[in-house]
């Protein structure tokens, strides 16, 4: 039992997604939110600024004492985690592993679409973990860097969003996949607009649900729930202004969250 917060971060609102299925799956755990507003979009920097914002990131919310951190970004899962897991003894838990494990078990015809940064496509992260258990398995995948801008600016289910969705995913949808990895953790939030683009055939596998999942699991394996039960308090942190994410946060989130989020600096870390 640990009552301490779990620890959330992604360089901005996308994060939001595996926050909101933690919510859900474990009301009872504190949580602790941070978004790098102030250096999204990560997904288009190189492996060594990743790396770099990554660990500031991670600090922030060690010295928050938060009992566990999940990265709620499939590129710094991709890029950054591999590298410096082994530096913390604080438990943390990335995207990847859930959500290429959620793919193979969803797929019927073996053929998985996977869409991320550029940072996660070009890593080939999911990719080279679905080969290893299953090299059958056809994997079609697509960088999609415009998507973080649409989702930080709002546009979840606009005109703009269904042209740059179609764009992007023309060449994914010839490719008669049955399973689409949403490798980003913001792609959630355009998950209407790619749903309907793709058709109800393909099913969209949410790298923040999975996320989730897999959290519960290892709080249950290692004992670390909180023994509180319900009052879960869940504080936000980001490292420019706090207006834009108060608004779409609570939008997404479905609760007011205005007045709750803190601006930091993240470079002190
Ligand atoms: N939401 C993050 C991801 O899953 C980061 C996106 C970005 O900042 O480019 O990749």
């Amino acid at each position: 039992m640990d009552n301490r917060s779990i620890g959330v971060f992604d360089s901005g609102l996308g994060g939001l997604t595996a926050v909101k299925e933690i919510m859900k799956e474990l009301p009872d755990e504190n949580i602790v939110y941070f978004g790098d507003t102030g250096r999204v979009p990560y997904g288009t920097r190189s492996k060594e600024t990743i790396i770099k914002y990554s660990k500031n990131d991670i600090a922030f919310l060690l010295s928050l004492n938060v009992k566990l951190i999940v990265v709620a970004c499939g590129t710094v899962s991709s890029l950054a985690l591999p590298e410096i897991r082994g530096d913390y003894k604080t438990p943390i838990i990335g995207v990847v592993e859930a959500t290429a494990d959620a793919a193979m078990h969803t797929t019927k015809n073996n053929r998985i679409g996977i869409i991320g940064t550029p940072g996660t496509i070009k890593s080939s992260s999911y990719e080279r973990l679905i080969k290893q258990k299953n090299s059958s398995i056809e994997i079609f995948s697509k960088a999609c860097p415009l998507f973080v801008p649409l989702v930080e600016n709002g546009h979840f289910d606009t005109k703009v969003a269904e042209l740059v969705v179609e764009e992007y995913l023309e060449e994914v949808k010839k490719q008669n996949i049955d399973t689409l990895i949403l490798g980003c953790t913001h792609y959630p939030l355009l998950k209407n607009t790619i749903s309907r683009y793709m058709g109800s055939d393909v099913k969209l596998i949410d790298a923040g649900a999975e996320t989730a999942r897999a959290l519960k699991e290892h709080l249950d394996k290692n004992e670390l729930h909180s023994k509180q039960r319900g009052g879960a308090e869940y504080r936000y942190f980001v490292s420019d202004n706090v207006d834009g994410f108060e608004s779409l946060g609570s939008m997404f989130l479905g609760m007011k969250i205005n007045g709750q989020v803190e601006k930091i600096d993240i470079e002190k870390y």
